[in-house]
C-alpha cells in the first residue's frame, strides 16, 4: 500500500468506496469539484459503468472535463457531468433505478476556487437523505466532512445528528474521526443500506 490512509482521508474514503463498486456499476459523485473523485470512480466502474457527477459551479465541470481529457477518459460514454445541486439528484435518478452501488460526497469548497461557495447544511442533508433512498441494498453512501470552517462545522453536526437516528434495522452507520488531531481534520461518514 503506497498511501497512508490515516493521513489521507480522501484516499481512505475512496479505498472504502472501492470495496462496494465493481466494473459495470452505476455510482454518483455528489460533489465533482476538480474531478479527482469522478476520475477514480470512472476507473472503478470501467468502460461499461456509469458515473453521474454533480456540481453547482461551471468551473468544476470545466476542471473535471480537463482532468478526464488529460487522463484519456474524455470519451467515456458513461460519465455524466451535471451542473446542478446534488440536492436535485431525484430529478436524475429514480429511487431503486438500476441500483446505485455507491454515492460519494466530498464536502466543502472547490480547492483553488471561490472559498465562499461551499456545500451547505440544508442542501447536503437533502442530498444525503435522498442518497440513502437511492443506493441499492448493500451499497454505500460516503461523505468526507470538513469542520474547519463555520458552515462545515454546522453541516457536519447536522449530518451526524441525522445519521445517528437512521433506523438500525435498515442501515449501518460508521463515523471515522482522526482522534488526536487539533485542527479539525477531515472525517468520514459511511452509511450502508441493509
Ligand atoms: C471539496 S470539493 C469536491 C472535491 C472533488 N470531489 C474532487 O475530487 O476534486 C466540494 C465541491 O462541492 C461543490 N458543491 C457545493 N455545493 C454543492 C451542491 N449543492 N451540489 C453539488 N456540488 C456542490 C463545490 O462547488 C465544490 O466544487
Amino acid at each position: 500500500m503506497s498511501e497512508n490512509l490515516i493521513t489521507k482521508t480522501t484516499v481512505w474514503a475512496m479505498e472504502i468506496v472501492g470495496r462496494y463498486v465493481k466494473p459495470g456499476d452505476t455510482v454518483i459523485d455528489g460533489t465533482m469539484g476538480n474531478g479527482h473523485d469522478t476520475l477514480a470512480l470512472a476507473k472503478l466502474v470501467g468502460p461499461e459503468g456509469r458515473v453521474i457527477a454533480f456540481d453547482i459551479q461551471p468551473m468544476a465541470l470545466e476542471n473535471t472535463k480537463a482532468l478526464l481529457e488529460a487522463e484519456g477518459m474524455k470519451d467515456h460514454p458513461g460519465i455524466h457531468l451535471i451542473l446542478d445541486s446534488n440536492a436535485n439528484v431525484k430529478n436524475y435518478v429514480e429511487p431503486g433505478e438500476d441500483g446505485i452501488a455507491a454515492i460519494l460526497f466530498n464536502l466543502g469548497y472547490l480547492p483553488g476556487g471561490d472559498k465562499t461557495v461551499t456545500t451547505t447544511k440544508e442542501e447536503t442533508l437533502r442530498a444525503v437523505s435522498d442518497a440513502v433512498e437511492r443506493v441499492k441494498p448493500g451499497g454505500l453512501v460516503a461523505a468526507v466532512l470538513y469542520s474547519g470552517h463555520e458552515q462545515g462545522a454546522e453541516e457536519k453536526q447536522a449530518l451526524l445528528d441525522w445519521a445517528k437516528e437512521l433506523p438500525a434495522k435498515a442501515f449501518h452507520v460508521a463515523y471515522i474521526s482522526m482522534w488526536n488531531q487539533k485542527k479539525c481534520p477531515p472525517e468520514i461518514l459511511l452509511i450502508t443500506r441493509k
